[in-house]
């Protein structure tokens, strides 16, 4: 074991079999291949995964209906659901170190922001834990009742059925777990698909759903690529919900797949978040929130707040300081304790991101820090700082998923919310200010799901989180997050009034 690798379990569960999950059993690709899975901080394959197929898929969404079918999961009585998501948040406690370090070896981040993420899943299923006892319907009777008509009416809620889970890269055992939470409080069976380039968490959180309790069936996990088992999952007729998290253009596409049954469908799509910082915002608290919140993970985050809007008389300072702060990063493998930035998820990511960097000096802005790969091996890129940029540029139009922020002097409230809100997207929004008037004001103007003030990103299950736009549909958290996962019916008893015997 080298420095600053994974734990000895961590290496040998990696370097093991990796096989598709159905009915609680382990079983490999119906076509028998595997695909590789590599270290983004030094481009090495550590692992190869069974490679599922529309074939994989057609056996697990068959095994998800048997089990709802069955009711061997939403037929279960309340408490004993609570108690299962609950023990399953009770061994991810004792598990969130090996959960943290897989996600480091799978997708490169920091080790402190994969505890961070993983202590989020707790608090995930912990609170949708809660939530299955108190999941009730409506009794409208009264509102029904008038001289002519007597009536017993209410409402029931119900698990919308067989749910498709379809996960990103960039916070693997996150964006699984804030799906899996809600849809399993609902009493849906699940058949998730793991990012091809991050399926090791959730293939390891696997055994742990059969230790918490989860019946057979419930939760399958299906490794594979998006082209053809995600494709094959969203196209499928007999999957009732789709929930997706990952980019814009193939959120798009699986709206058109999803019109075949008209399945359900919640997307957590892209963004291009403004950021805004007032002249009188304390610089201590805007210079590193409005860094970190573009440098987290390498900008591979939905809601990064990638364009920075800030009044022209402290624009030079702040923009002084965010690249300050960014030359201060410590850019290194997620294992290493004291590394704040990690390498990009992969070698076609960082082309990417190396694109715009291009893209953005072609266009005439200018590079103030950063601006060049770091390194030279694996995915590193410096943390970049554009200024002179104009709202037509697509380094300010376009999602990067990059450590990249555009800075453009503002004048007033009335243009900073013009340019904030001169974007496709809606996911988040940051505003730093002294002025509790000001806060609120632009938080009531700025078309943005999730709005933070005098900070950025907090996230929290019981605060819904989405986007406006083309940012997505639907809402994840909070009660919005379990609805997504339910169907409503209406009830109409008629009595009769005559039926005195
Ligand atoms: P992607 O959106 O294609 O992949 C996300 C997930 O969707 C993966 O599990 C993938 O296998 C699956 N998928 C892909 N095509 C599918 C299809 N036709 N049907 C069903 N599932 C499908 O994103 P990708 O290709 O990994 O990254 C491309 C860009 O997307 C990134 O550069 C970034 O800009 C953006 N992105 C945004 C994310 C976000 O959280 N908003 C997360 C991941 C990527
Ligand atoms: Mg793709």
């Amino acid at each position: 074991m080298a420095l600053h690798d994974p734990s000895t379990p961590v290496s040998e569960f990696i370097a093991g079999k990796h096989g598709i999950f159905i009915d609680g059993e382990w079983r490999d690709g119906e076509g028998g291949e595997t695909f590789d899975v590599h270290d983004p901080a030094t481009g090495t394959t550590i692992a190869k995964v069974a490679r599922g197929t529309a074939a994989d898929i057609d056996r697990a969404v068959a095994a998800a209906r048997r089990a709802f079918e069955e009711r061997r999961w939403h037929g279960l009585p309340p408490e004993k659901r609570a108690d299962v998501l609950w023990n399953l948040a009770r061994i991810f406690e004792r598990e969130a170190r090996t959960l943290a370090e897989i996600d480091v070896a799978d997708n490169g981040m920091p080790i402190a922001f994969a505890e961070w993420m993983v202590g989020s899943t707790i608090a995930q299923l912990k609170y949708y834990a809660g939530m299955i006892t108190k999941v009730t319907g409506r009794n409208v009777s009264p509102a029904l009742a008038s001289d002519q008509l007597r009536m017993h009416a209410y409402t029931s809620v119900e698990p919308v059925g067989v749910a498709g889970i379809i996960i990103p890269w960039n916070g693997p055992i996150g964006t699984l777990i804030i799906k899996l939470a809600p849809a399993l409080a609902a009493g849906c069976s699940l058949v998730v698909k793991p990012a091809e380039l991050t399926p090791l968490s959730a293939l390891y959180a696997a055994d742990l759903m059969n230790e918490a309790g989860i019946p057979p069936g419930v939760v399958n996990i299906v490794p594979g690529f998006g082209h053809d088992a995600g494709q094959a999952l969203v196209d499928h007729p007999d999957v009732d919900k789709v929930s997706f998290t990952g980019s814009t253009a193939t959120g798009k596409k699986i709206v058109q797949s999803a019109a075949g049954n008209l399945k359900r469908v919640t997307l957590e799509l892209g963004g291009k978040s403004p950021v805004v910082v007032f002249d009188d915002a304390d610089p201590e608290i805007a210079i590193p929130g409005a860094a970190m919140g573009i440098f987290a993970n390498t900008g591979q985050v939905c809601f990064a707040g990638s364009r920075l809007f800030v009044q022209k008389k402290s624009y030079d300072k702040v923009v002084a300081g965010i690249s300050d702060f960014a030359k201060g990063l410590t850019i290194g493998k997620g294992m290493d304790p004291a590394t704040q930035i990690g390498p990009l998820i992969s070698a076609g990511q960082r082309d990417k991101v190396a694109g715009y960097l291009e893209t953005g000096v072609s266009e005439g802005a200018e590079i103030v820090t950063g601006g060049a790969a770091h390194g030279n091996h694996g995915y590193f890129v410096q943390p970049t700082v554009f200024a002179n940029v104009d709202a037509s540029m697509r380094i300010v139009r376009e999602e990067i998923f990059g450590p990249v922020l555009v800075a453009t002097p503002v004048e007033d409230m009335d243009d900073i919310v013009r340019m904030a809100n001169d974007t496709r997207y809606g996911l988040g929004a940051g505003i730093f200010t002294t002025s509790v008037n000001k806060a609120h004001l632009v938080a009531e103007r700025l078309r943005a799901g999730n709005v933070w003030i005098n900070g950025y990103g907090m996230m929290h299950p019981a605060m819904p989180f989405g986007g406006y736009g083309e940012s997505g549909w639907g809402r994840e958290n909070g009660t919005e997050g379990i609805s997504a996962y339910q169907e409503t019916k209406s009830v109409f008893v008629y009595l009769n009034e005559n039926d005195r015997t």
